[in-house]
C-alpha cells in the first residue's frame, strides 16, 4: 500500500507532457490517475501537492516553431496556455503548473550537473551522427529515414523497423535522408557529454531489488536490462538546440531529457517560493517528505534508471513511489487518427462530458501496466447503466423524494445497523483501494453502496408506505441522504464537479473524510435537480468498413470461372486472397504492384470454390469502372473524419446499402470523402459514379 504514515509532505507528479502538440486523451490517462490521488490525499487531510510543467527543450521543438514560423519560446508559451485550458476543462488541478525553460530549471540541471561531475560520473567521447548540412543541424533518430540495414523495407526511421522490427542506430540505414530538408545528411563528428551509468548499475540493482514500493512487473523487466548491460547515457548535444547551455561551453547543451525531469523539482520549488517552503530543503532533501511519479510504460527507462542515478549521485532523494501505467487504445486498437479514434481533450469535449471520462477510466484503472481500452460503445452504456442509472438516480430519487413530500428536511433518521455497518466496512476497503491507486476497485466499491442504497430505497416502496407510516418515511429518507452524503464524498476524487453541485444541493458545504459516518441526524436540503445526463446512444457516428491499403502482388484467372481473377494482396502485416471480377478496362498485367482499396471486414465468401478474403473498391459510371487507388503507404487505414471506425465484421447486403458514391474522380462516404491519413484517394476512369 502507498503509506506515507509519519511523513509529512508529500510531492506528487505527472510526467511532463511534450510542448510541440495538444493534449489527447491518451495524455488524459495519467493526469487523470494522477489528480484523483491527489485529490483523495487531500480529502484524507494529507500535505499533498500536484507537481508538473510543460517539457519545452529538445529538437521537436524547434522545428514546430520553424513550422509555424514563430520562435520556440512563442511555441511554449502558446502551448502552456492551452495545455492548461485542456487540464483544468477536465478538472485536473496543479498546485504548480510551470516551465522546463525556467530559471530554477537551468538552475536545478546546473547544479546536478555540477555534483555529477565532482563525482566524476561525466566524461566526454567523439560521437558519430547524421548531420543536416542544408538546415544545418544534427538529426535526431526520429528526423532520419531511409531503408532497413536489414530488411531493405524503405522510409524507415533511425531507430526500428516497422516492417522487421529490427532496431538499429540511425547511422546504419540506407539511403538515409532528413525529414526535415529531404537531403541526405552526412556523417559528422563531434564531442559529447556521457553520464557514467554503466557504474552505477549495482547501486540501481539493489534500490529495484530491496524497494517493495515498486510495481514488481516493471521492477522484473528494468532489472533485466541492468543485466543485459547498461550503456553510458549521452546527456548532451551540439547547436543549434533549443535548451540550456552547458557551463563553459560554446554550443553544446544538456539533451532535453537531462533537464526534464529536474522540471519536478523547479515545479515544486515554483510552488515553494509562493508558500515560504524550500523545493530541496522541504520535499527533495528531506527525510520528512516523500516523492511519488505517475509516468507511462514507454518512459520506463529514463524513471528507473537515469533520474534516480541522477538524484543520488548529487544527493537529493529517491522516488519513494513510482506509479506506471499502461496505453491508452481506442476499440481495441492503437489511437488512430484515420479511423477516427484520435482525440484531443477539446475534441472529446465537443461530444462528452469531462467527468463520464474521468469516470471511465478510473473504472480501468489499477497499479498495473497493462494498457487500457477506450470503447464507445462501453463507455456509453458504462456511464449510463452505472454512474447514471446507479449512483445518480440514487441521489436524485433519494433527494427528491424528501423535497417533494418533506418540504426538503427531516429531524431523526432510521437507524439501519446491518446496511449502515456494510457501507461502512466497504468505505474502509475503499480508502485503502485509493491508497494503493487501485481506482478499478473504488469505482466497483462505490457502486456497490450506490446499489445497496437502491436497494434500500426501493425495499421500503415509499410511495406506498407513505400512506401508512408518513414519519418512517422520512427516517428512511434521512437515512438515504446519509449515504447520498457518503457516496459523494467517496467519489468526489474522481468526480469534484459532481461533488460540488450535490455539496450545493445538500446544502453540506464543507463534507469531508470526517463525514464519511451516518452522523447527519436531522438537516434541510436546498434546491434538487438532476445530477447527470445520460449519453445520447445515437450520438456516435460510424463508417463501418475497415479498409485498407493493400498492394497486389499475384494476379492470375480463376481456374473455374473465366469471369474472375484471383489477387494477392498485402495489407501490411498480413497477406490475403482476392477473388474479384474482372474489370474491362484493365488487363490482369495492369492490377501487378498496385496500391488498391480493400474491404478488410467483409464475410470470408468461397467463389467457385476460392476462398475471398476482402473486396476490392472500384468507382462505376454504369459505363465504366475504375479502381480507388493511392500512393499511400501499404497497410494504412482508410477513414472518414468525424466517424468512427466500426470494428464489426459487415456482410454484403448492408455494405450495399452504404452510401458511396464517386464525385469528381474521389471517394465519398455520406458526402464526406475517404482518406487514408492526410492522403486522399482516387478513383480512375470514373469521374462520378456509385462505388461498389
Ligand atoms: N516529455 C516526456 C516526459 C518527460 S517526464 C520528465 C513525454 N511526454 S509525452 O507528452 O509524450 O507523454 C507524457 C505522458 O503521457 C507520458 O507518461 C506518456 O506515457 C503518457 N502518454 C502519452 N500517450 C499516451 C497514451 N496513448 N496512453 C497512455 N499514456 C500516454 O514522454
Ligand atoms: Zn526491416
Amino acid at each position: 500500500m502507498i503509506s506515507f504514515t509519519g511523513k509529512k509532505r508529500i510531492v506528487v507528479t505527472s510526467a511532463l507532457p511534450y510542448a510541440n502538440g495538444s493534449i489527447h486523451i491518451g495524455h488524459l490517462v495519467e493526469y487523470i490517475q494522477t489528480d484523483i490521488f491527489v485529490r483523495f490525499l487531500k480529502l484524507i487531510g494529507e500535505d499533498a501537492i500536484y507537481c508538473c510543467a510543460d517539457d519545452t527543450h529538445g529538437t521537436p521543438i524547434s522545428i514546430k516553431a520553424e513550422e509555424l514560423g514563430i520562435s520556440p519560446e512563442e511555441l511554449i508559451e502558446k502551448v502552456s496556455k492551452e495545455h492548461q485550458e485542456d487540464f483544468k476543462s477536465f478538472l485536473i488541478e496543479f498546485d504548480s503548473y510551470y516551465s522546463t525553460n525556467s530559471p530554477e530549471n537551468k538552475e536545478y540541471a546546473d547544479k546536478i550537473f555540477a555534483a555529477l561531475k565532482k563525482k566524476d560520473l561525466i566524461y566526454t567521447k567523439e560521437v558519430e551522427n547524421f548531420f543536416d548540412e542544408k538546415q544545418g543541424r544534427f538529426l535526431p533518430d526520429r528526423y532520419v529515414k531511409g531503408e532497413c540495414p536489414k530488411c531493405r523495407a524503405k522510409d524507415q526511421y533511425g531507430d526500428v523497423c516497422e516492417k522487421c522490427n529490427a532496431t538499429y542506430k540511425p547511422i546504419d540505414l540506407v539511403k538515409p535522408y532528413s525529414t526535415v530538408s529531404g537531403e541526405k545528411p552526412i556523417r559528422k563528428s563531434s564531442l559529447h557529454y556521457f553520464f557514467k551509468l554503466s557504474e552505477l548499475a549495482p547501486k540501481l540493482d539493489k534500490w529495484l531489488s530491496s524497494n517493495e514500493k515498486l510495481q514488481p512487473e516493471v521492477v522484473n523487466y528494468v532489472r533485466n536490462w541492468i543485466k543485459e548491460g547498461l550503456q553510458d547515457w549521452d546527456i548532451s548535444r551540439d547547436g543549434p538546440y533549443f535548451g540550456f547551455k552547458i557551463p563553459g561551453e560554446e554550443n553544446k547543451y544538456y539533451y532535453v531529457w537531462l533537464d526534464a525531469p529536474i522540471g519536478y523539482i523547479s515545479s515544486t520549488q515554483n510552488y515553494c517560493k509562493q508558500h515560504g517552503l524550500d523545493a530541496e530543503k522541504d520535499y527533495w532533501k528531506s527525510k520528512d517528505s516523500q516523492i511519488v511519479h505517475f509516468i507511462g510504460k514507454d518512459i520506463i527507462y529514463f524513471h528507473y534508471l537515469f533520474w534516480p542515478a541522477m538524484l543520488s549521485e548529487s544527493g537529493f532523494n529517491l522516488p519513494d513511489y513510482l506509479v506506471t501505467h499502461g496505453f491508452l487504445t481506442v476499440n481495441g486498437e492503437k489511437m488512430s487518427k484515420s479511423r477516427g479514434t484520435f482525440f484531443t481533450a477539446k475534441d472529446f469535449l465537443k461530444r462528452y462530458h469531462p467527468e463520464y471520462l474521468r469516470y471511465y477510466y478510473a473504472r480501468a484503472l489499477s497499479r498495473k501496466m497493462a494498457d487500457i481500452d477506450l470503447d464507445f460503445a462501453d463507455f456509453r452504456s458504462t456511464v449510463n447503466n452505472e454512474l447514471v442509472a446507479n449512483i445518480g438516480n440514487f441521489c436524485y430519487r433519494a433527494l427528491s423524494f424528501l423535497e417533494k413530500n418533506y418540504d426538503s428536511s427531516f429531524d431523526s433518521i432510521e437507524e439501519e445497523s446491518e446496511l449502515f455497518g456494510e457501507i461502512i466496512k466497504l468505505t474502509e476497503e475503499i480508502k485503502t483501494d485509493y491508497h494503493d491507486a487501485n481506482f478499478k476497485n473504488v469505482i466497483q466499491k462505490i457502486s456497490a453502496i450506490g446499489s445497496l442504497g437502491n436497494k434500500y430505497f426501493q425495499d421500503n416502496e415509499p410511495w406506498k408506505l407513505i400512506k401508512e407510516d408518513k414519519e418512517k418515511v422520512q427516517r428512511i429518507l434521512g437515512s438515504c441522504v446519509n449515504i447520498v452524503k457518503i457516496l459523494g464524498i467517496l467519489i468526489s476524487p474522481v468526480l469534484p464537479g459532481f461533488f460540488e453541485k450535490l455539496k450545493k444541493q445538500l446544502d453540506l458545504p464543507s463534507l469531508g473524510w470526517k463525514d464519511v459516518n451516518f452522523e447527519l441526524t436531522s438537516h434541510k436540503l436546498s434546491k434538487v435537480s438532476i445530477l447527470f445526463d445520460k449519453i445520447d446512444e445515437e450520438e456516435e457516428k460510424i463508417f463501418p468498413l475497415n479498409l485498407k491499403v493493400a498492394e497486389v502482388f499475384e494476379v492470375k484467372d480463376h481456374p473455374n470461372a473465366d469471369k474472375l481473377m484471383i489477387l494477392q494482396v498485402n495489407i501490411g502485416n498480413e497477406k490475403r486472397q482476392v477473388v474479384a471480377g474482372k474489370f474491362k478496362e484493365y488487363s490482369l498485367d495492369d492490377f501487378k504492384g498496385k496500391k488498391i482499396v480493400l474491404v478488410t471486414n467483409l464475410k470470408y465468401a468461397k467463389l467457385r470454390g476460392e476462398e475471398s478474403q476482402g473486396m476490392l473498391l472500384a468507382g462505376d459510371d454504369g459505363k465504366t469502372e475504375g479502381l480507388v487507388s493511392t500512393d499511400a503507404v501499404v497497410g494504412s487505414p482508410i477513414g472518414v473524419e468525424g466517424y468512427t471506425t466500426g470494428t464489426a465484421q459487415v456482410s454484403f447486403d448492408s455494405f450495399k446499402k452504404l452510401d458511396l458514391k464517386v464525385k469528381n474522380g474521389k471517394p465519398y462516404y455520406n458526402n464526406t470523402l475517404l482518406k487514408a491519413g492526410d492522403k486522399e484517394l482516387v478513383v480512375e476512369k470514373v469521374k462520378d459514379g456509385i462505388i461498389r
